[in-house]
Order: C-alpha cells, then sequence, then structure tokens
C-alpha cells in the first residue's frame, strides 16, 4: 500500500492526505502537488527541503558522503574512466561501449572550432574583463551562431546542442584566457584528448612547440570526472528553470554560468586561493580560524562546508589524493600555500566549532591548489569548473525536456508586502 501523510489544521480545516514517493535511495519525498487546489503553498526558501524535479542521472548521499553519477560511485569512475566517458553516460544513461565511445569522441572533436566570427565576440571585451564574464557572453551568443537544430523537442537536435556545448566551452574558456593575457587565440588540436587539448589551447603559443605532461592532463581529466555533475545545486537548477521555458539552449547553460560563479558556489575554488593568498603564513592561520567563528564577521572559511554534504565530501579525498600526485611530477611538495591549505586542513578538522558544523574540507578546497600547481590562474578556477559542469548541465536539460509531463518552472511566493493602498499624487507625497 502506497505510503501518505495527512496534513491537519488547528483551526478544525478539513485535513488533507497527500502521498510520499520513494525513489531509488534517499529521502521519502511529500508530494504537495494537491495542496494549492486547497488553497495552500509550502515556503522553504533555499530549496533546502524541496525536491525540484524526478532525475536519473546523479545521487547524493550528503549524511553518507556518496556521490553516483547514474548508479557507478564517483571513486570508480574518478579512477576507472574519464571525463569523454563520463559525459556519455550522463547524457545516455550507460557507460558507452568501445565503438561508441568513439563515435562520441570523434563528435566531440570536430564540434571543437567556434564559428571565424565569434573571434570579434571576444574582441568586444575589455582585456580585464574576468574570464567568467567573457564566457557567460560567448556562451550566450552561441545562440546568434547556431541556428540550425534548435528544436528542442527533437532528441536528434538536443543531442548535437549537446555535443557542440561539451566540445566548444573549453575552447571558450581558455580563448577568454588568451585573450586576457594578449595571446593569440589557439586553435583546438584533434589528435589530442579532451584534457590535453585544453592544456594545448590554454599553454601553447605559435613560438614554441607544446606538448602536455600525460600525468598533469590525467589529473586535469579527474577533477573534470569529479565536477561534471552534482544533481540540483543552483547551477543546474538555473539551466533547468531556464531551460523550462522552451529558451535556447546555449543561453540556458549561458544562465548556469552566471549562477556558478557566485563565491559560494563555483567561485570558492578562486576563493580558497585568495584567502590562502591573504593567509601568507602559517602563523596567521589561528586568526582566520577566529575570525570564521566570530558570527559579527561575514568571513567564512572559503572550502569548507557543503550545503549537502554534511559528511566528508567524497570528491575531497579524491582530489587530495591527485593534489599529490600533481605537486609530486612537478617537484612542488615544497610549495608555501600548499603547506598553509595542509595546516588549515589540520586545524579546522580539530576544532569545536568546525566540528560541531560538520564542516570538512569541499572538493574547492583542493582543486584551487591543483589548478595554481598547473599554472592556471585564479581568475580561470571557475571557468574551468563551468567547463567540467556542461556535461551535467546539458544532461539536465536533455533529462527535463524528455520528459513528458514537464511543465515551465514557476515557484511561489509568501508575499510580505503592503495591503492594498490608494495611489497618491507626486504633489501630495509627504517625505
Ligand atoms: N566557515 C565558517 N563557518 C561556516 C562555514 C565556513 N566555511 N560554512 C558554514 N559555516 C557555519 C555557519 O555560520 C552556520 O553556523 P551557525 O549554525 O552557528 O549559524 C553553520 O556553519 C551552517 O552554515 P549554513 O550557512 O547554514 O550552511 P549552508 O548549507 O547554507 O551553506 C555553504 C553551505 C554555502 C557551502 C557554506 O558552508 C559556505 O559558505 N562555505 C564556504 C564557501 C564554499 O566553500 N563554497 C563551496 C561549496 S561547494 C560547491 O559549490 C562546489
Amino acid at each position: 500500500m502506497k505510503k501518505t501523510v495527512t496534513l491537519t489544521f488547528s483551526d478544525g480545516s478539513p485535513s488533507i492526505e497527500l502521498p510520499i514517493e520513494q525513489g531509488t535511495y534517499g529521502k521519502p519525498v511529500i508530494d504537495i502537488r494537491a495542496l494549492g487546489a486547497h488553497g495552500y503553498f509550502t515556503h522553504d526558501p533555499g530549496f533546502t527541503a524541496t525536491s525540484s524535479c524526478t532525475s536519473a542521472i546523479t545521487y547524493i548521499d550528503g549524511d553518507e558522503g556518496l556521490l553516483y553519477y547514474r548508479g557507478y560511485p564517483i571513486d570508480e569512475l574518478a579512477y576507472q574512466s574519464d571525463y569523454m566517458e563520463v559525459s556519455y553516460l550522463l547524457l545516455h544513461g550507460e557507460l558507452p561501449t568501445a565503438e561508441q565511445k568513439t563515435a562520441f569522441e570523434q563528435s566531440i572533436r570536430h564540434h571543437t572550432l567556434l564559428h571565424d566570427q565569434m573571434e570579434n565576440v571576444f574582441r568586444g571585451f575589455r582585456r580585464s574583463a574576468h574570464p567568467m564574464a567573457v564566457m557567460i557572453g560567448v556562451t550566450g551568443a552561441m545562440s546568434a551562431f547556431y541556428h540550425s537544430g534548435l528544436d528542442n523537442f527533437n532528441p536528434q537536435h538536443r543531442e548535437v546542442v549537446a555535443h557542440r556545448l561539451i566540445a566548444k566551452v573549453p575552447t571558450v574558456a581558455a580563448w577568454a584566457y588568451k585573450f586576457n593575457e594578449g595571446q593569440p587565440f589557439v586553435y583546438p588540436q584533434n589528435r589530442l584528448s579532451y584534457a590535453e587539448n585544453f592544456m594545448h589551447m590554454m599553454f601553447s603559443s605559435p613560438c614554441e612547440p607544446y606538448e602536455p605532461n600525460p600525468v598533469l592532463a590525467r589529473a586535469l581529466d579527474r577533477i573534470f570526472i569529479l565536477h561534471a555533475d552534482h544533481e540540483q545545486n543552483a547551477s543546474t537548477s538555473t539551466v533547468r528553470l531556464a531551460g523550462s521555458s522552451g529558451a535556447n539552449p546555449y543561453a540556458c547553460i549561458a544562465s548556469g554560468m552566471a549562477s556558478l560563479w557566485g563565491p559560494l558556489h563555483g567561485g570558492a575554488n578562486e576563493a580558497v586561493l585568495r584567502m590562502l593568498e591573504e593567509m601568507d603564513h602559517v602563523s596567521k592561520i589561528p586568526e582566520f580560524i577566529r575570525r570564521a567563528k566570530d558570527k559579527s564577521d561575514p568571513f567564512r572559511l572559503m572550502g569548507f562546508g557543503h550545503r549537502i554534504y554534511k559528511n566528508v565530501d567524497p570528491r575531497a579525498a579524491i582530489i587530495r589524493q591527485t593534489c599529490y600526485e600533481v605537486l609530486d611530477e612537478l617537484d612542488l611538495r615544497d610549495d608555501p600555500q600548499f603547506k598553509i591549505a595542509l595546516e588549515l586542513e589540520r586545524i579546522a578538522l580539530e576544532d569545536e566549532y568546525f566540528i560541531a558544523r560538520k564542516l570538512y574540507p569541499n572538493v574547492d578546497f583542493y582543486s584551487g591548489i591543483i589548478f595554481r600547481a598547473l599554472g592556471i590562474p585564479t581568475s580561470m578556477f571557475t571557468a574551468l569548473f563551468a567547463m567540467a559542469r556542461t556535461a551535467g548541465w546539458v544532461a539536465q536539460w536533455h533529462e527535463m525536456l524528455s520528459d513528458p509531463a514537464h511543465k515551465i518552472g514557476r515557484p511561489r511566493q509568501l508575499y510580505t508586502g503592503s495591503a492594498r493602498r490608494e495611489f497618491v499624487p507626486i504633489e501630495q507625497r509627504k517625505a
């Protein structure tokens, strides 16, 4: 028998019975859709207890510290798969066969070039523009360049859009960096893997040959896997909400990037590095810890805490290990900022304030250190996150539009403004 919950009212109004749904895993969900017909809405700012959709892509158990993509644990994917395969998995629901993987990789490789005229879009920005501002603008501008295959309700069209976005966003990110640096744009190289190609577009120049280091390319690829999807977070929900109106997909992904840019979301790894730079020396750590605990100070320890993971972030252990691999490869174990980071982690993990609130280092705590070691400037950190998350965004967008029951997203509100009042002509208004 299906479980239900009965809502009773203290004023004697008739009670309401609501069904309880149970997914494959996770907390049971009370289906409140019938409430509107009874004259009630629910109120949940920040969506702390509200499921906004059904999804078969990613599962997170924040209490147990679990993250699965399509049922596969993140550590198995991080150590045994690669970003192209994971992107295929997110989009299609199954791991590809060898032939399917080859065909997918070929399709992605053949979509990496940007329309030649898009160079002019980059050149319209100031040289000093933040790469995320450029990425949001240029990705949105793709809607003005790629007009074919835009029937959102045609699955083949959606697939081409997904491939284009996964392929072109790295080119956009690398070119945003090159534009900042005043260096010529570097065209993608089809012989290279996804991560190698990105390194090539970032670091090569027409003056000298560049060969991506395979250990570093593998580390980057692993970071991309860890960031590929994370169920209904702020940026993914933004993509879904924008896409729910049938909006142009390139514009929807640009809106996801805008949401990701915030320091409480994708901007956190950039904020971690800035914080470590500000700390400057291990002796300053206690002062920063004191500030993080002081409720009258808005400062928070960047890279600590997570809305969902109230246990260890399963990605943090993998990325910590990757961080060591990168620092060993580059002979940077004695890097002063890495030493500050490790000491900060040690002190925070032993501090009662952080223990009581279950504030553990999150994935951003280490990704910033790795990116810095790879020579990626701080301002590009969120851009790399956006690149990796593009696979998740397009998979979630595709899933939403594939659902015949999908509706435009339209949250309600609890209105607390003025009650009805008469318009006062300007000459009669008092200060
Ligand atoms: N430093 C100090 N105190 C913190 C921190 C922190 N980083 N994070 C949370 N707290 C405290 C809060 O002050 C609050 O304390 P209180 O109960 O005494 O009032 C308690 O821990 C709970 O915090 P909330 O803000 O309610 O937790 P929420 O789930 O809303 O926030 C968030 C999660 C935004 C990630 C928060 O932990 C934070 O700001 N962290 C720093 C930024 C960061 O690293 N973001 C990356 C997130 S991961 C990602 O987007 C990929």
